[in-house]
């Protein structure tokens, strides 16, 4: 074979593959375009149109403030009076359910004021403080949530779960002011409930709200429901019988609704 004919040859395989390239080229592009094409016939104004991988675009996991009501005309009707933000605007009040329910009257903010000394003592900035002795004044709350020989066992069991996640590492599993934390000598001064049998439903209450003493303020970290069921579980520790009804369905022991604080006043 000359070496001329060779030039040729190889010229021609080499214009082969460039035609091939070219070909393929070709077919790559229009396939491009027509995906691109494609990819706008979705018929929802407020859609991008296809997209091939969604997650890029939005993350899967819940946000705050997106309404789950209805996503791209997909509609949840149950998730559209869900709230998915955890954190509620300041200075609002949640507010919702039949207006004379007890739960609703619950959702307004607690009418009994911190005293101004718990500013210091307690670290609560930002609250409405009281040069009164609202601690006392408190005395004549009653506990709004009541036992009944139907309701008792199912509150209870819920104060036993809060009060273990929350109070039990300082006051004990029995109440007696031996939790591990004190065991542990991290802490001291935890009484034994059954020293403070006197006190009233009210005074508990505004304790747990706002803390006392060495206790820290409670309020941001359990609802108003939760620290009125948690006074119904301590009063067992002070009362083995507290919760418990005869065969009349009428309870052993009567709440602590008077108080000795406002017989003295
Ligand atoms: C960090 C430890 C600690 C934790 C946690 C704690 N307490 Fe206390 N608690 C104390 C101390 C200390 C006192 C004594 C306060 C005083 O009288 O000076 C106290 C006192 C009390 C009193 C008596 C209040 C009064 O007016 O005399 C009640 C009721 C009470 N706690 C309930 C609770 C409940 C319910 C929880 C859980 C939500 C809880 N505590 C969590 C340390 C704690």
């Amino acid at each position: 074979m000359s070496k001329s004919i060779k030039k040729k040859l190889i010229k021609r395989i080499n214009n082969r593959k460039m035609r091939r390239t070219l070909i393929f080229g070709t077919y790559i592009t229009a396939l491009t375009i027509t995906l691109f094409v494609l990819g706008s016939c979705v018929s929802n104004p407020d859609s991008s149109g296809l997209e091939y991988m969604p997650d890029m675009y939005r993350a899967p996991s819940i946000e705050a403030y997106v309404d789950y009501g209805e996503i791209r005309g997909r509609k949840v009707e149950k998730y559209k009076t869900t709230l998915s933000a955890l954190t509620p605007p300041n200075n609002t009040i949640p507010y919702y359910g039949k207006g004379d329910s007890l739960m609703v009257k619950l959702m307004l903010p607690y009418a009994r004021k911190a005293n101004i000394l718990f500013r210091e003592s307690h670290g609560l900035y930002g609250y409405d403080f009281s040069l009164a002795d609202e601690y006392t004044l408190a005395a004549a709350d009653n506990n709004p949530f009541l036992l009944t020989s139907k309701n008792s066992e199912e509150i209870l069991s819920k104060g036993k779960v809060l009060y273990t996640a929350m109070c039990q590492h300082c006051h004990g599993e029995k109440g007696d002011g031996n939790g591990p934390m004190v065991l542990s000598k991290a802490f001291v001064g935890v009484p034994a409930y059954a020293d403070r049998a006197t006190l009233s439903d009210g005074q508990m209450f505004y304790s747990i709200y706002y803390g006392k003493g060495m206790m820290g303020a409670h309020n941001s970290l359990l609802s108003k429901k939760e620290i009125w069921t948690l006074v119904h579980y301590i009063r067992q520790f002070q009362n083995p019988d507290y919760g418990k009804f005869d065969k009349n369905g009428n309870p052993k022991v009567l709440a602590k609704t008077d108080s000795t604080a406002t017989k003295t006043k």
